[in-house]
């Protein structure tokens, strides 16, 4: 027999408490010819990532470093060094070394610089992805100064009126503390979206905005799928009409600070960079810029935070939306985490790791417990068997909030069953329903097939039938 459908997956979110996420970041990392104190910093980044919100940037980044350490693209033991000072700028060699003990090193240097003469500049060529543009500026901030950040990236984005890519996301982040822990950190890519945003339009096959991408023929599309394929983002602002060319100048502007005047790659001369990692070496440029405040009109902070308050307390549009400052969402995350009392990591998320844990010899991670996400794994059946189990009635009550019922409906359809199309309302007291949703989940076994996940690509083997799979997520 051979189908193919969306299952029944009830996917869910494995909740990973913060230390634990370093802990397994940190083991991977020394396991990959990186010594501790390297490993620390760049695993303390990367958490941060995850714990703002950022979750592209954290923990889904690491595999990536760790194929760059085996391929010996990136050093993990490299330590940067100075190549020439004066009392407000220095020029760095990262000498390949990982992005954030490259940028660490680079961003201390501009406080220290900072706090003797009021300004410190540094620029690093031969640097490394280094993550969340934002750390560096809340290193800053967290020692009293207002903190710049900048780095160039692998080409993705079009010049405007460009047919190709030739500039990275290129991100930039500035930073200013406020009064009792308040600060505006805005940390920010010069393109309009995220590759991942496109990627998730594809998948949902919905259409993109104009201004998102464009297509091979250097025009803007709105096909999420051509404009995947294409890997052509468009600058922050869009096209040439909403002032696209604004977001272009910001990003070629990175690329200035960054590849140019530290003599590192820039724009089509970086490499191309992807989850198995590169060849060679990225010799990225990045820019650190750390200001004393307290060298200007006194009363920054408090001046600060009354911006923010200004800018918090303007009438709203919609009331369920109040105005915002740059790093509220991100507050608004931890403060989320911290109640949560974990990371929630996708279940594929999870699994990667499960498998780095396994390819380095690491512990695994451990889960506090899995959560509900709710989107359906394609299911492709090549042999299916029907077994009997015993009705377990408290077994599906309990499971009745975890499961989405259109993915419901799709498994029943691809094993030859029926289910109501909605969730009976009172489907408690459903009997007929409640039996076809137990066969559904636990009397028919996929003897062989794969479970495909449309978020990530990835294909899962089947091995030990479908039910067993789909509800043994809270083990993950
Ligand atoms: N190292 C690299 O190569 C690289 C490349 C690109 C992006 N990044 C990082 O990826 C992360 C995500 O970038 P992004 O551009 O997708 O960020 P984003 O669009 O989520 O947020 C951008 C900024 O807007 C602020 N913001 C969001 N909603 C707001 C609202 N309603 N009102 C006011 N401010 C609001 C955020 O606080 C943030 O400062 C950043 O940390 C960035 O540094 C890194």
């Amino acid at each position: 027999m051979s189908s193919s459908a969306t299952a029944a997956a009830a996917t869910k979110q494995g909740l990973v408490a913060v230390e634990e996420a370093r802990r397994f970041m940190v083991d991977c990392l020394v396991r990959s010819k990186t010594p501790l104190a390297h490993a620390k910093q760049q695993a303390d980044l990367l958490v941060e990532a995850d714990y703002r919100g950022h979750f592209s940037h954290g923990m889904n980044r690491l595999e990536m470093y760790i194929n760059d350490l085996h391929k010996n693209a990136c050093s993990g033991e490299a330590v940067p060094t100075v190549l020439n000072e004066t009392p407000a700028t220095a020029w760095v060699d990262g000498n390949n070394g990982l992005g954030a003990v490259v940028g660490n090193f680079c961003m201390d240097l501009a406080i220290r610089k900072a706090k003797e003469v009021g300004v410190g500049w540094v620029c690093a060529k031969r640097s490394n992805h280094y993550g969340i543009a934002g750390w560096y500026t809340l290193r800053a901030m967290n020692a009293g100064c207002i903190g710049m950040s900048m780095t160039n990236t692998s080409p993705l984005a079009s010049p405007t009126r460009s047919k190709e890519a030739a500039l990275g996301t290129n991100p930039i982040s500035v930073g200013a503390p406020g009064k009792e822990g308040d600060g505006f950190v805005l940390d920010m890519a010069t393109t309009a979206v995220a590759v991942g945003k496109i990627e998730m339009q594809r998948r949902k096959n919905e259409p993109i905005p104009v201004g998102w991408a464009q297509g091979p023929d250097g025009h803007p599309t709105t096909d999420a799928g051509v404009a995947f394929d294409t890997a052509c983002l468009m600058p922050l602002g869009g096209t040439e009409l909403t002032s696209g060319y604004k977001g272009y100048g910001l990003g070629a502007m990175v690329e200035v600070f960054c590849g140019i005047l530290s003599g590192a790659n820039y724009a089509t001369k970086i490499r191309k960079w992807t989850h198995a990692g590169a060849d060679s070496e990225a010799d990225l440029g990045q820019c650190f810029v750390a200001i004393n405040p307290s060298c200007f009109a006194p009363g920054f902070e408090g001046r600060l935070s009354d911006l923010n308050s200004i800018l918090r307390n303007m009438p709203m549009t919609d009331p369920e939306h109040p105005v915002l400052v740059a790093g509220d969402p991100e507050r608004l995350h931890m403060a989320k985490v911290d109640r949560d009392g974990g990371l929630p990591y996708h279940v594929n998320q999870i699994k990667t790791c499960t498998e780095l844990s396994e390819r380095l010899g690491v512990k695994p991670i451990e889960c506090i417990r899995g959560v509900k996400v709710g989107y359906p794994l394609k299911l492709n059946i090549v042999e299916k068997k029907e077994v009997n189990a015993d009705f377990n009635s408290e077994f599906i009550t309990r499971m009745l909030p975890r499961l989405e019922w259109s993915a419901i409906c799709a498994a029943a359809a691809n094993i030859g069953s029926d289910i109501p199309s909605t969730m009976p309302t009172d489907i408690l007291n459903d009997m007929e329903t409640l039996q076809k949703l137990h066969h559904i989940l636990l009397e028919v076994d996929v003897v062989e097939g794969t479970l495909e996940c449309p978020e990530t690509g990835r294909i899962f083997p089947i091995n030990k039938g479908v039910p067993n799979m789909l509800l043994n997520e809270d083990e993950v």
